[in-house]
């Protein structure tokens, strides 16, 4: 039974982008990774969420910015709520109503930010009251990325030893005003090919068929020790080429995939390059690059380099935007309303 009647609750949650990427499932029923990832969750961009359950609605229904939605992206809602009426006993449909401020599918982790929302929101609504871990577990389920933005700040999801999935789950490693010099400047790459495949399915391709998916898996624990470190000691210039050789490592298995896996497009590239130049110029490491699965590049760097860099990045033809963002807080709770 439910912990009080089903009601209205609203949630508001944030994208992260991971400099340790997730890419590889091992246990596709619980969604347990092969390994353990870091996020920097943003602040600005949001995505707004609210689920209502009402006594005879035949079936769920869920808006995206004002279109009513179907298919896939509805079918992954629906799977979701029955997780959360599951555990709470609710039987009701529901409405759910998302908006995000930023563009839907386009590598800017609006699955991770939308699921996070959700998992709050259904919850809430529910009666439920999950601990931020369990939410994480929860929201896992959902997308992958989506247990990271349970936390604000420098999030990490430890991948977890045991076969059903418990210590799998994101913590939070440090808070949003940790490391407040550290700017992440987001290339936004005009014509960016909207994701059609849910990175969840691609990964596994991956898994499957890419040779360097074994060779990654056994660099990473090295790497996620060391950048850890750098984010702890905000050292600049160590995480800026950690987060780039990691992200050439994860865009190495998706090119090495079969079929090959390109998510950027001819002007990703050349940010990539800038990046490069400018830190060949500089002589060391004062911006990172790093891209999830889609066009927009993330250069991360110090506030002192910012403007330039920035400037840089915007000269290159076919970046339509910057957006200047840092780490952001957690989840807000905007409303509840039971029975
Ligand atoms: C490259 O968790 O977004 O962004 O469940 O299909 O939404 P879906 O997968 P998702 O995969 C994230 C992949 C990544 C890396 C990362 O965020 O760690």
């Amino acid at each position: 039974m439910p912990r009080s009647p089903p009601g209205v609750a609203a949630c508001e949650t944030a994208p992260n982008i991971a400099l340790i990427k997730y890419w590889g499932i091992r246990d596709p029923e619980r969604n347990l990774p092969y390994n353990s990832s870091i996020s920097v969750t943003l602040d600005r961009l949001r995505s707004r969420t609210r689920v209502r359950f009402r006594p005879g609605l035949t079936a769920d229904e869920f808006r995206l910015n004002g279109v009513r939605m179907g298919g896939g992206p509805l079918g992954d809602v629906r799977r979701f709520l029955d997780r959360v009426r599951d555990l709470s006993g609710v039987t009701d449909h529901a409405e759910v109503r998302s908006t995000n401020n930023f563009q839907t599918a386009s590598g800017l982790a609006s699955s991770a930010s939308g699921f996070a929302a959700l998992a709050g929101a259904a919850t809430l609504a529910a009666g439920l009251d999950l601990s931020p871990r369990q939410l994480s577990q929860l929201a896992r389920l959902g997308s992958g990325s989506a247990c990271r933005s349970v936390f604000g700040g420098f999030v990490e999801w430890r991948r977890g030893t045991r076969p059903d999935g418990r210590d799998c789950y994101a913590r939070p490693l440090f808070d949003e005003h940790h490391w407040p010099e550290l700017v992440d400047v987001v290339a936004i790459v005009a014509n960016a090919p909207t994701k059609v495949v849910r990175s969840a399915s691609a990964m596994q391709a991956s898994v499957r068929t890419s040779a360097e998916f074994a060779r990654r898996q056994r660099e990473l624990p090295a790497r996620i020790d060391a950048l850890r470190r750098a984010l702890k000691n905000r050292n600049g210039p160590a995480l800026f080429a950690l987060i780039m050789e990691e992200c050439d490592s994860f865009r190495r298995v998706c090119e090495t995939t079969t079929p090959s896996l390109n998510y950027l497009t001819r002007t990703s590239r050349e940010v990539l390059e800038a990046v490069r130049l400018e830190n060949a110029v500089r002589g060391e490491a004062v911006a990172g690059y790093t891209h999830d699965a889609g066009a927009h590049v993330h250069v991360f760097t110090l506030r002192a380099n910012a403007t330039r860099v920035r400037a840089r990045i915007q000269a290159i033809r076919g970046v339509s935007a910057t957006h200047v963002l840092h780490a952001g807080p957690g989840p807000r709770i905007l409303r509840v309303t039971r029975g």
